[in-house]
Parts: structure tokens; C-alpha cells; sequence
């Protein structure tokens, strides 16, 4: 499969450029989402040319799935352990390499993946850069046990925290609620601005039903944003 002319030109260049940023012999971390798709297939093509010798470990079963249909072999992040570097996408970063992940429903398992690298690197297109987080809705994984209570603590959170009132919404997949790699449901806030993301992580991290939110903070230590001409800029 050629790499070239069906993508996006701006996923596409930060794509290539953070795969060269691999090194034969490393462990890596393979992200979710549709930059992270493009990483894995730029990356099987590299592993293909010059017989690069990777262990990886995928933060989906998506990823893991095209991974291989691609020859790349997959391994559980506990038969590898310490990862030297995740590769990832992002729904936006902000100027302090902050995170909102989750788009794909993935961020649960991308966090733990993250937090088992030396370094994560972010690829994304221009779209994805923002002066402050929230205007993507935060992803909240919650369990399906007490679902309606965790929404009611989530609120009240949001309350507390004066974020005024906002929708938290159950996200779908079609006419089904959307389920997780780890089987449960997502909320998704919609804030429209987080003024204080440390703050909000803290709050939700109380909450007993929630298992994991998509923020990333102080976790990403370069990002990689690709341009439709095929440059790419580094933050
Ligand atoms: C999945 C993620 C993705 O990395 C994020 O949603 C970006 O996806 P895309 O590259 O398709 O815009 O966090 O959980």
C-alpha cells in the first residue's frame, strides 16, 4: 500500500516526519486515530525497506489490528515494558504541549501507553493547535455501573469548579452507545474552554465511576504539526 497520494498532505508530512525520528531496535508505542493510521502504514513501509527490527505495542485494538495487517508484529505493552517513544495523535494541543485526546475513543489505553514512554511524540495537523484547551469536547471514559450517577457527579464537578453549565453527552456510535476497547461508555463535555485543566483532571480523577479523561498534561514532549504543503513545524 503507497502512502502518498490519498492522505492528507498535513497528516501525512507530520506522519513521516516522526517516524524518522525511529530508530532500528527501539520499542514504540502506536497511537489511534486517523494520523496515527497514517504513522503506522509510513512506519510498516520504513520496517519493510530497511529491515528495521521494532517492538511495538498498540494503543487500540484498531491499531493493532491494521499494525499487523500490515506486518508489523504487535505485542502486549507488559511483554515489552518500557517503551523509548509513543507516537500519537491529538484532538488539540496548546502552546504548553497539553492535550485533549479521546477522539477516537482510545485515550484510556493511550495514556497508559504514554505513561510507559520515554517520550511522546504528537502528530497532528494545523487544525488541531489551539491557544487554550476545551473547545473539542473532553472525553470521559466511565463504567456502565452507575453510569447516570457518575454523569450527575460529573456536573456537579463542572459546577463546582465554576464551569457553568454545559452539556455532557453519552457518545454514539450510530443508533449504540459507543463502547471502549475496556468495555465501557464515553461521556464528552462540552466546555467550550478548560481555564484550568490541572484543576478539572483533579476533580473528575475523584470521581469514582470515571476511568479515565482525555487530558494530557506535561506528557507530550514534542509535537510535531505537519502543513498542507508538506512542511512540518515543531512545538
Ligand atoms: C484517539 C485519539 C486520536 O489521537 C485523536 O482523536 C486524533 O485523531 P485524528 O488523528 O483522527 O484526528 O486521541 O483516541
Amino acid at each position: 500500500m503507497s502512502t502518498t497520494p490519498a492522505h492528507d498532505p498535513a497528516k501525512l508530512a507530520a506522519a513521516r516526519a516522526a517516524v524518522a525520528l525511529v530508530q532500528d531496535g527501539m520499542k514504540l508505542g502506536l497511537g489511534t486515530g486517523s494520523t496515527a493510521s497514517i504513522m503506522v502504514e509510513v512506519l510498516a513501509e520504513r520496517v519493510k525497506a530497511e529491515g528495521l527490527s521494532l517492538r511495538c505495542a498498540a494503543t487500540s485494538k484498531a491499531t493493532a489490528d491494521l499494525a499487523e495487517s500490515l506486518g508489523l508484529r504487535i505485542e502486549s505493552l507488559d511483554q515489552i515494558g518500557w517503551l523509548d517513544m509513543t507516537i500519537d495523535g491529538a484532538d488539540e494541543v496548546d502552546p504548553d504541549l497539553h492535550l485533549i485526546k479521546g477522539g477516537g475513543g482510545a485515550h484510556l489505553r493511550e495514556k497508559i501507553v504514554a505513561a510507559a514512554s520515554d517520550r511522546m511524540v504528537v502528530i497532528a495537523d494545523p487544525g488541531k493547535v489551539v491557544d487554550q484547551l476545551g473547545q473539542f469536547p473532553l472525553p470521559v471514559e466511565v463504567l456502565q455501573f452507575g453510569f447516570e450517577t457518575t454523569r450527575t457527579l460529573i456536573r456537579r464537578a463542572l459546577s463546582d469548579l465554576g464551569l457553568g453549565d454545559h452539556d455532557v453527552l453519552q457518545r454514539l456510535k450510530g443508533d449504540d452507545y459507543w463502547v471502549t476497547d475496556e468495555g465501557n461508555w464515553i461521556l464528552d463535555l462540552h466546555l467550550q474552554a478548560i481555564p484550568d485543566a490541572p484543576a478539572l483532571a483533579h476533580a473528575l480523577a475523584a470521581i469514582p465511576g470515571v476511568v479515565e479523561q482525555g487530558l494530557f498534561l506535561g506528557m507530550c514532549e514534542l509535537a510535531i504539526i505537519g502543513k498542507p504543503d508538506g512542511t512540518v513545524v515543531k512545538l
